[in-house]
């Protein structure tokens, strides 16, 4: 029998799993997720070549063309359900974050019709305090591959021009969430357990609560650790380095890139300067 998941409700104190409907397996969960949108399903048609100009931007409702939206999956009970298709902006994350007992908030999006999760961790209020359980900040760490053969590091973000967009602002990052191991579209929150439980430990180990979950096959991600890696195009086979979240447990080869982005007003919009990135999953 199918591995099943408890959804996790709005609140703390609600039941959202009477008469069974809190719970899922991964089918269930894939066809209330993000591959029923239509732009993952053009997506997944498209060559690397199509995917890069896809990247340049769509028209989207009430934002730029940069705009990330909020995407909350089909069933779901998030806490922006009632924003579904609207743009992100800030004050809704650190809105959110004040409710949790890290202060981070995290949210599904659409950026081009590609599947995104913005993360917000109070990385500017702990990051010169001793590291401690529940005060999050972002950590920029070593990556290395499967094999333990060392890729580079995440303070490339703060040492390399190239690199320069991605450098930590604004107490947040944007995260392309296609699972590296069969691409499923990893979430925040959306089941309860461990991994997903509303609590931080530094170090990124695969300890503690508040990873990116993918239901698939229960890959873990830490959304803190920033890290450089390496992943494949499987269009064309080629390797390539990017700078991205680290993948803590399941069977995931690595982590998943990082998005740059800028706060224009409060509306947070995407950049597209490191497409070939997305493009593990083409
Ligand atoms: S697709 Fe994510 S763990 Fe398998």
């Amino acid at each position: 029998m199918a591995r099943r998941f408890k959804l996790r409700p709005l609140h703390e104190n609600e039941d959202s799993a009477k008469e069974g409907v809190g719970f899922v397996d991964r089918r269930e969960f894939m066809r209330m997720s993000f591959n029923t949108a239509a732009g993952l399903i053009t997506m997944a048609s498209l060559g690397s070549v199509g995917f890069a100009s896809f990247l340049m931007g769509q028209a989207s409702s009430g934002g730029s063309d940069q705009a990330i939206l909020f995407y909350a999956p089909k069933g779901s009970e998030v806490w922006y359900g009632n924003m579904d298709k609207q743009p992100m902006t800030m004050q809704a994350f650190r809105d959110e974050a004040a409710d949790s007992s890290t202060g981070m908030s995290a949210a599904a999006g659409l950026w081009s019709g590609l599947p995104v999760v913005a993360v917000y961790v109070p990385h500017e209020e702990n990051t010169n305090r001793p590291l401690s359980e529940n005060e999050p900040r972002f950590q920029l760490m070593d990556g290395v591959t499967a094999s333990g053969a060392y890729v580079g590091s995440g303070y490339e973000i703060e040492e390399k021009e190239e690199f320069a967009s991605l450098s930590i602002h604004d107490n947040m990052i944007i995260i392309f969430s296609r699972c590296p191991h069969l691409c499923c579209i990893p979430g925040w929150q959306l089941v309860n357990n461990d991994f997903t439980a509303d609590n931080w430990l530094p170090g990124g180990t695969d300890s503690g609560g508040n990873k990116l979950f993918c239901i698939c096959h229960s890959s873990r991600y830490d959304p803190t650790v920033i890290e450089k890696n390496t992943a494949r195009n499987r269009s064309n086979g080629q390797d390539f380095d990017f700078i991205g979240i680290k993948k803590t447990g399941g069977p995931a080869p690595y982590g998943m890139p990082l998005i740059p982005f800028i706060v224009n007003g409060d509306a947070i919009e995407a950049l597209p300067d490191f497409k070939d990135w997305y493009t593990f999953c083409g």
